[in-house]
């Protein structure tokens, strides 16, 4: 569990911000969910045989022994709700997007933590082809906004409880011949979980699946015609993307299209951003048969790929350098005179020598700096230096916001 530093803030609210701002432009509102539920409610969403449920909660008993437990994903809280203030009452559809910590048991490396967070987005209501390729145009857009372009999107069908079964047999028996040679975790998994199998991470599971048959092989006419539609309308967006049908999801909800954003950059956390559509959660949660597709990113991976790629950090635009106290007072007060201007001013509120004040002004990166002394006071204007250039004007006091402004205008 981290602590985000100061310096570290900026990145984050920048990838929030871009969330709300893009999310937006497709109808998502966001909504607000605890970061308890009852355990309960992840064991029917996510299943009992998954990872998640079975070693990776964080689940105590409360004073009068319910059993809750810290929230190891987005989907299922924000279905709960849905369901719970019936807000398919209102409209059938609903967009809805969150952000915040989630807490799993996992064993911790770069890019894998035990808080991390996520910013996920869940659509309700609609199970066309369209919506899928909606959301995934939407965290395309998302990835493009906020300057990360080294990953790349895989989609895969895993189908519906119509054709499932029969994949799942399929593979159960193709994984049978090999048995003996999976780990101990995959041996159990055959029985419990066989589409993980796909996904296990040791050598001689991956060596021994090189040709375990496709889920995309098995899917019924509606699935398979829903995945082809997506894939049409990805293309007719222009969004790249290739299919994976070794892509399983560790959470059980999922049905037909699934997809992860994965990138090369993070060792073996390879995804950035995961999800898919489950049409069938709504309903085991007891709400109306909706249908529903969403997914969600990992905040500190996105962290991580972003600092390949350093924003600037915010500038002050302004330091206000004074000499003397009655100077530092005037400044004091223009100095809130202009913040309430919209202007990011800072001063040193420690008396310190001019020398000292500018060697701050330049740790604080500040664009401009104002030095101000008794004379410029009764002068009514003082020198304003450009830090980048060291060029320098004098600037009447009256007209600083109007000047600062025009040439932060200028140079931007
Ligand atoms: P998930 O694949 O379990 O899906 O997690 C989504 C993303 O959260 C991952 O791709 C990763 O970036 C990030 N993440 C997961 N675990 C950790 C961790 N321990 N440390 C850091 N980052 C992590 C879900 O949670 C689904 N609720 C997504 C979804 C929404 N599906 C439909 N709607």
């Amino acid at each position: 569990m981290n602590d985000i530093l100061p310096d570290e803030v900026g990145t984050w609210q920048f990838l929030e911000r871009e969330a709300h701002r893009i999310f937006g432009l497709y109808g998502f509102n966001e909504i607000r969910v605890p970061v308890l539920e009852k355990t309960e409610l992840f064991c029917r969403s996510i299943g009992e045989a998954t990872d998640i449920v079975e070693k990776e909660m964080y689940t105590f008993e409360d004073r009068s022994g319910n059993s809750l437990t810290l929230r190891p994903e987005g989907t299922a809280p924000v279905m709960r709700s849905f369901i719970e203030h019936r807000l398919h009452a209102q409209d059938p559809v609903a967009k809805l997007y969150y952000m915040g910590p989630m807490f799993r048991y996992e064993r911790p490396q770069k890019g894998r933590y035990r808080q991390f967070h996520q910013i996920g987005a869940e659509a309700v209501g609609i199970d066309d082809p369209m919506m899928d390729a909606q959301v995934l145009a939407m965290l395309c857009h998302y990835f493009k906004a906020v300057g990360i372009d080294q990953v790349s999107l895989q989609i895969n069908s895993l189908g519906c409880p119509e054709c499932r079964p029969a994949y799942r047999q399929a593979l159960v028996a193709f994984l049978d011949e090999r048995r003996s040679v999976l780990c101990s975790d995959c041996q159990r998994r055959c029985q419990t979980n066989p589409l993980r199998v796909l996904d296990c991470k040791v050598p001689a599971c991956q060596e021994a699946t090189t040709a375990a048959p496709s889920v995309l092989d098995h899917l019924c006419g509606g699935c398979a015609g829903h995945f082809s539609q997506v894939r049409n309308y990805l293309e007719a967006l222009e969004l790249d993307y290739s299919v994976n049908p070794r892509m399983v999801r560790g959470l059980d909800y999922y049905t037909k299209t699934t997809f992860e954003m994965v990138t090369g950059q993070l060792g073996s956390q390879n995804a950035v951003a995961a999800g898919g559509r489950y049409d069938g959660l709504i309903s085991d949660l007891g709400g109306p048969a909706l249908p529903g597709i969403g997914f969600a990113m990992g905040v500190e991976r996105l962290v991580l790929l972003k600092s390949q790629n350093p924003a600037t950090a915010q500038r002050p635009e302004l330091f206000l350098a004074a000499l003397g106290q009655t100077a530092a007072r005037h400044c004091f007060l223009l100095m809130n005179d202009l913040q309430q201007r919209g202007l990011k001013v800072e001063m040193d509120f420690s008396g310190k020598s001019l020398k000292a004040q500018m060697r701050r002004a330049g740790k604080l990166n500040a664009r401009y700096a104002l030095i101000v002394g008794d004379d410029e006071l009764a002068a009514g204007q003082a020198p304003l230096r450009n830090m980048d250039d060291a060029s320098q004007e004098t600037v009447a006091l009256q007209e600083l916001a109007a000047v600062l402004n025009s040439r932060l205008a200028d140079c931007s």
